[in-house]
């Protein structure tokens, strides 16, 4: 058997058009528009194609896109000053400052200093605490997205078991709290875990998130399994090829075989992380603003 291919792509474009009905219901019914800053220092090439791709998409769904651009050697003080700027601009609903940052500079003092309101990333420590201990919040893109691909596999995640494989705070620890938040029995595995393919093989959800291309085989998939796959790796070209493939933490076409459903990469997790940027911008809108 075959799993069930998990569309991220349409699922996130579905996400986005309801986005986008609702920001032009507001902009009829109160003449506002929110307003999504993105700060990227250097030019990381990677980098560069996301902050794009924010861009674009946020004007798409009638946003307005803000962008600064700062060299790799800026002092950490005006990165920190940029940030009390768009703290203080009421236009600015959202905040996202694209990591990675160069190594000179603090990364946790420039996530505290965004304000918990703008925090679209879900970073600051104050939303990260939110999660935690179940109150409303701005929840990290790429967890929610996760999430959300999850749900519309399972209506009721009560009585599953879900294994993540890593346990960063942007993914492995907040897709934890979202899973057991929705019932899921939840170990978090990582690099120092024992026997990680017979833990996996116990899993009901396996969220594979540790940037190892290909790790996860489909031996260590229990049949019918859902599978989420976070990782974007992109292999070294084989001959022939100016550019390497992109593969997942899983290797696909093995764990297809096996599971009940599973994400592809690319076309999974990936389109889902800027429509959760969208969505969290709209929603951080709606709570400075108070507009439902
Ligand atoms: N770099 C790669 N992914 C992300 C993300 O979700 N947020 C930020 N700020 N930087 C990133």
């Amino acid at each position: 058997m075959s799993a069930r291919i998990i569309d991220g792509k349409a699922i996130a474009q579905h996400l986005r058009e309801t986005i986008a009905a609702d920001v032009a219901r507001i902009a009829a019914r109160h003449g506002a528009q929110p307003g999504l800053a993105v700060v990227l220092v250097g030019n990381d090439p990677a980098s560069e194609v996301y902050v794009g791709s924010k861009a674009r998409q946020t004007v798409a769904v009638g946003m307005r896109s803000f962008e600064h651009r700062l060299p790799a050697d800026v002092p950490e003080t005006e990165l920190l000053a940029l940030v009390e700027q768009l703290n203080r601009d009421d236009a600015v609903d959202g905040i996202l400052v694209q990591l990675p940052l160069p190594a000179h500079i603090d990364t946790n003092r420039v996530i505290e200093a965004v304000d918990p309101g703008k925090d679209v990333d879900g970073f600051h420590p104050v939303n990260a605490g939110r999660l935690m201990i179940g109150l409303p919040g701005l929840v990290a893109c790429t967890p929610l997205g996760s999430l959300l691909l999850l749900q519309s596999v399972h209506a009721d995640f009560s009585g599953l078991s879900a294994v993540i494989l890593g346990r960063s705070n942007i993914v492995g620890k907040p897709v934890a709290q979202l899973l057991l938040q929705q019932n899921a029995t939840v170990t978090i595995a990582h690099s120092r875990t024992r026997d990680l393919p017979g833990l996996c093989r116990t899993a009901d959800i396996v969220v594979a998130a540790v940037g190892r291309p290909e790790l996860v085989r489909g031996d260590w998939i229990k049949p019918g399994a859902t599978v989420i796959d976070v990782g974007i790796n992109r292999l070294p070209p084989a001959a022939g090829e100016a550019k390497g493939r992109l593969v997942g933490d899983v290797a696909f076409e093995e764990a297809k075989s096996v599971a009940g459903a599973i994400t592809p990469v690319p076309g999974g997790v990936g389109p889902m992380t800027i429509a959760c940027l969208l969505r969290n911008t709209l929603q951080a809108f709606k709570a400075r603003r108070g507009i439902d």
